[in-house]
C-alpha cells in the first residue's frame, strides 16, 4: 500500500475513554499504511466510528451518523472521489452482520477485540470496492482472538507540544466477569483480561519519556487488574501502582472505573502510602436499594459499600469520591430510590454520572417485566442529578481557602490565564505564564466558578 500523498482519517469516538484510547491506537495503527489522521470528516478518505453501546442512545446516535456519512460518502462519488466506512467499538460487537445488512455502505465491521488486524481488513476491504455492488460485502470481524491484540498494536505515544500530552490514557484491563444485569459490556468486551506487568510499565515509561506527567489506568474493571509478571505470578492494581511510582518523570497516577468487590487491601494500602495515587476514586454503586443492588447483581449491599468507603476514607481521608448511579431500573419504587438518594448524601460526591435505565438486548435486564414509566424515570433523574451538582458545588467550595498541587497542563480560556487539574481532578484556572505548563504547582484556591476553581500562584514544586 504505498500512497503518494497521505489518505485522510478521520475518527469519531464515542463513549468511554477506553474508546478514546483505543481510536488513537487505531490511528497508530494505520499511519504506517499512509493513513494520517484529519479533523475533518469533509476531507477524509477513510472515516471510522468507534462506538458504544452502554446505553439506547448511543447505539441510535451510530445509525444516524451513518446516514449522513452516506450523504458524504454519494457527494464524493459524485466527484469522482470516494470514502471508506469502518464501525468499530461496541456496537459493532454487538451488532456485528446486523450493521452491515442495514448500512450496505460500510465497508468494515469490526469490534473491539479486532484493532489490531485493521491493516489486513482495510486491504481486503480496498479490494472489495472494486465489486459490483450487489456483489460487495463489508468486511466483519467480531471475533474474540486468542492473541493479545495489545502485543500487536503499537504503543501508546505522545506528541508533546505546548499543553498537549501531559496526560495519557493507558488501558491495561480490559472486558468484565461481573455480569450486572443492566450491562452490555461482558458480551462486547467480553471476559476479563489483564496487560501483563512488563508491557504496562514499558508502555508508561515510554509515555514519561515523551514528558507525560499523569497517566489515567483504563479498564472496564480496573481495579480487577491481575497482570503476570516475570515469573507467572499475578500482579493486582495496588502493586502495579508501586511499580509505576518508580518511573522518572512520572507525577500523578488515576485510575478508572473499579468495581467495589475488587477494592482490595493492596489497593488502598497504596493510596495510603503513595501520593503519587491521585485521591480521587471513581467508584460506582449504581443504587442504595439492597433489593435493587441484588436484581442488578451487583454483588454487594449498601451498608457493604458504606464500610468500603470508610476503609478507603481511613487510608486517605481527603479522598474525593465519584460514582455511576442508574435510576428506574425495572421494579425501582419510590422506597428504593429514596435510598439511593440516601447513600448518596452518606457518601457525599465530588461528581457523579446518572443515567436512566435503558433496556440493553441480550442482557438478564431485558427479560424483567416490571419497567419503570419513562416520566419517573426523568422525574428521579433530575431529582438525583440536583443533589449530586449540590454535592459537587459544595465540595468545589471546601476547597476554597486551601493550597492545592496544581498540574498544569494548558493555556487558560482568558488571555493571561493558565489551566490545570487538581489531584480531585477538579479544573482549576490561574493567572499565570505559560511557562508554568507542564509543571505541578502550589496554587491557592480563592474561588470558584461554574464547574472549576479560580486559584492563585503560590510556588513551584515541580518543573
Ligand atoms: N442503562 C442505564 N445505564 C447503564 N449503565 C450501564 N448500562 C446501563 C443501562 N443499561 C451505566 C452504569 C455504568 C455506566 C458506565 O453506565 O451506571 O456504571
Ligand atoms: Fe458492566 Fe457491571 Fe462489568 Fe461495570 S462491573 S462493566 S457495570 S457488568
Amino acid at each position: 500500500m504505498n500512497q503518494i500523498a497521505p489518505k485522510k482519517l478521520f475518527i469519531k469516538t464515542y463513549g468511554c475513554q477506553m474508546n478514546v484510547y483505543d481510536s488513537d491506537r487505531m490511528a497508530d495503527a494505520l499511519a504506517p499504511h499512509g493513513y494520517a489522521p484529519t479533523q475533518d470528516m469533509a476531507e477524509a478518505d477513510l472515516v471510522l466510528l468507534n462506538t458504544c453501546h452502554i446505553r439506547e442512545k448511543a447505539s441510535e446516535k451510530v445509525f444516524s451518523e451513518l446516514g449522513r456519512l452516506k450523504e458524504l460518502q454519494n457527494e464524493k462519488r459524485a466527484t469522482g472521489g470516494d470514502l471508506m466506512i469502518g464501525v468499530a467499538g461496541c456496537v459493532a460487537q454487538a451488532e456485528g452482520e446486523e450493521i452491515a445488512r442495514r448500512a450496505p455502505m460500510v465497508d468494515m465491521v469490526f469490534g473491539p477485540q479486532a484493532y489490531h488486524r485493521l491493516p489486513d481488513m482495510l486491504a481486503k476491504a480496498e479490494a472489495n470496492r472494486h465489486m459490483h455492488p450487489a456483489l460487495k460485502r463489508a468486511v466483519v470481524d467480531t471475533d474474540f482472538p486468542e492473541e493479545d491484540k495489545f502485543a500487536h498494536l503499537p504503543a501508546a505515544k505522545k506528541d508533546v507540544t505546548i499543553g498537549r500530552g501531559l496526560t495519557a490514557f493507558l488501558t491495561v484491563q480490559e472486558g468484565c466477569d461481573k455480569f450486572c444485569s443492566f450491562c452490555v459490556v461482558p458480551y462486547t468486551r467480553g471476559a476479563e483480561v489483564s496487560r501483563p506487568v512488563a508491557q504496562v510499565v514499558e508502555e508508561a515509561r515510554r509515555l514519561a519519556d515523551a514528558g507525560v506527567k499523569e497517566i489515567t489506568l483504563l479498564g472496564q474493571n480496573v481495579n480487577a487488574y491481575h497482570g503476570e509478571d516475570a515469573s507467572g505470578r499475578a500482579v493486582g492494581l495496588g502493586e502495579l501502582a508501586y511499580l509505576l511510582a518508580e518511573i522518572p518523570g512520572l507525577e500523578r497516577l488515576r485510575y478508572t472505573t473499579s468495581h467495589p468487590r475488587d477494592m482490595d487491601d493492596a489497593l488502598i494500602a497504596a493510596h495510603r502510602d503513595l501520593d503519587f495515587l491521585m485521591p480521587y476514586l471513581h467508584l460506582p454503586v449504581q443504587s442504595g436499594s439492597d433489593r435493587i443492588l441484588k436484581a442488578m447483581n451487583r454483588k454487594h449491599t449498601a451498608a457493604e459499600y458504606m464500610r468500603l468507603i470508610e476503609r478507603i476514607k481511613t487510608a486517605r481521608p481527603d479522598m474525593a469520591l465519584s460514582g455511576d448511579f442508574i435510576v428506574g431500573f425495572p421494579g425501582e419504587t419510590d422506597a428504593d430510590f429514596e435510598d439511593t438518594l440516601k447513600i448518596i448524601r452518606d457518601v457525599g460526591y465530588a461528581s457523579a454520572y446518572s443515567f436512566k435505565y435503558s433496556t440493553r438486548p441480550g442482557t438478564p435486564g431485558a427479560n424483567l417485566t416490571e419497567q419503570i414509566d419513562e416520566a419517573v424515570k426523568v422525574e428521579r433523574l433530575a431529582r438525583l442529578q440536583d443533589l449530586v451538582n449540590k454535592q459537587t458545588s459544595d465540595f468545589h467550595a471546601s476547597c476554597v481557602g486551601r493550597t492545592l498541587p496544581v498540574l498544569i497542563e494548558r493555556v487558560g480560556r482568558m488571555p493571561g490565564q493558565v489551566g490545570g487539574r487538581s489531584p480531585y481532578l477538579q479544573a482549576v484556572h490561574l493567572e499565570g505564564s505559560t511557562d508554568l505548563i507542564g509543571g505541578i504547582h502550589e496554587v491557592e484556591i480563592i474561588g470558584t466558578s461554574t464547574n472549576s476553581l479560580v486559584g492563585r500562584l503560590r510556588q513551584a514544586v515541580a518543573a
